[in-house]
């Protein structure tokens, strides 16, 4: 096995002459022992850099899916670099607002939005709300008539067109819990419903046919598809969602935010759609801007089986592994540019030996005990994902930049963790 990609890491990233890495004009090693492990680094260059080619992509409209990664350090970066914010529940609404969000730049989505989530968008004035079927239409509508001032309004509509991507990370197909189906018509009957409501003002159509699609043709064909019914209704805005897949391992090859951008322009034109065409990624803006550092601690070899290498996390801040079976790279990141001659399993501290990080990874056969094991590209869905199973405490996020660490979620401490829990024992008789 090779080295490590180093295409694999963010943007900022440079590799010392003694094989140590640097990212932000910072030592990696150096930060772990800052701040402790687990801890997510994120390249605030690399950030901004993606938000900024997510704008030009898509000068129409372009927002960042905050659910891939959220914190108000992130939703002010992503707005001070002109991107609007997608949000899909009341509590995503919340951080995004708190970081001092216009709520009129904030899109609210989600397959089932509560009365009280829509009370609470209608109240702020959440600038876009995507609905998703008939009965949160009827909610919507009886929200509203309650006196709040009329919402714009897009329709998530599904086209039933399969993205080439894993099996749970598809929406657009016909058999799927979101939007309305343009197959059955149910599209264009939302669509003549919401023309003629006074309770909503109706501003376009949206679209997200699934996640880490790696092929643009799966845009365009959806795009195609769906070139009728837009000419017909002409809507004035249409979104065609997120989903722009990223590279994780060694031979990926995804396609840039830009060729992106310009894929679905012109497929647009083909179709003779003429409206603005709005994007939301979440993942191609910082999925790769990240990288997860542990400190090895078990090395459990079994002979002509494999070594197993325990790390100090797993699934409790990185999911992906476990739910999709998504593959990463591990490297040491002391000795960056090393082959990485020995076959490794690295896995998390948790009670499932389903807790798997890296199925099937490589490290230098100089790996030790306290050793720093990094992996890349793990700034998408992985502290948002993040869980607090067997009370593993959720590790902290640093911003870092020239020179620079900031502090922007502090790691959770064990009275975080008992904030929330009631003692009953004096209720016990
Ligand atoms: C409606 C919607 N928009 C945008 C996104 C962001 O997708 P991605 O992170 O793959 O770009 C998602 C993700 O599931 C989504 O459901």
């Amino acid at each position: 096995m090779t080295a490590l990609p180093l295409d694999l890491l963010p943007d900022s990233a440079t590799v010392r002459p003694d094989g140590g890495l640097e990212i932000g004009g910072l030592d990696v090693v150096d930060l772990a022992g800052e701040f402790g492990t687990p801890l997510f680094v994120y390249d605030e260059d690399h950030l901004r850099a993606r938000c900024q080619e997510a704008v030009s992509a898509f000068p129409d409209g372009a927002s960042y899916a905050t659910k891939a990664f959220t914190c108000m350090a992130m939703v002010r970066l992503a707005h001070e670099e002109g991107m609007s914010l997608d949000v899909s529940t009341g509590g995503e609404i919340q951080v995004a607002l708190a970081a001092g969000a216009p709520a009129e730049d904030l899109v609210f989505h989600g397959n089932n939005k509560s009365v009280s989530e829509l009370e609470m968008a209608l109240a702020a004035g959440v600038g876009r709300i995507v609905v998703d079927s008939f009965a949160e239409i009827d909610r919507l509508e009886s929200v509203v008539s309650g006196g709040a001032m009329a919402p714009k309004v897009l329709i998530r509509v599904n086209p039933g067109v399969e993205a080439h991507t894993h099996e749970y990370l598809q929406t657009g197909v016909e058999d799927s819990k979101f939007g309305l189906s343009t197959v059955d018509g149910s599209a264009r009957a939302a669509y003549e419903r919401l023309e003629k409501s006074t309770a909503v003002e109706l501003a376009g159509l949206h679209v997200h046919v699934g996640s880490q699609v790696f092929d643009v043709g799966s845009f365009r064909n959806v795009v195609a598809e769906l070139g009728p019914l837009v000419r017909d209704l002409r809507p004035e805005e249409f979104s065609i969602g997120g989903g722009l897949g990223v590279a994780y391992v060694e031979g990926e090859q995804a396609p840039t935010i830009t060729e992106w951008g310009r894929a679905v322009h012109s497929a647009a034109e083909e179709a003779g759609i003429e409206a603005h065409i709005m994007a939301e990624p979440g993942r191609a803006i910082v999925a790769a801007a990240a990288v997860t550092l542990y400190s090895a601690g078990t090395i459990k070899e079994i002979p002509s089986i494999r070594t197993y290498v325990s790390v100090d996390g797993g699934m409790s801040d990185n999911p992906r592994p476990v739910l999709y079976g998504s593959g990463y790279e591990v490297f040491l990141p002391r000795s960056t540019d090393s082959e990485r001659a020995m076959p490794v399993r690295v896995v998390g501290k948790h009670c499932e030996s389903g807790d798997v990080l890296v199925r099937d990874g490589h490290l230098p056969s100089s790996l030790e005990q306290g050793d720093i094991v990094a992996t890349p590209v793990t700034g998408a869905y992985g502290h948002s994902m993040g869980s607090n199973y067997n009370m593993v405490l959720r590790p902290p996020v640093v911003f870092v930049k020239n020179g620079d660490a900031r502090l922007v979620i502090r790691r959770e401490t064990y009275d975080d963790l008992l904030t929330r829990d009631l003692a009953v024992l004096d209720a016990v008789d």
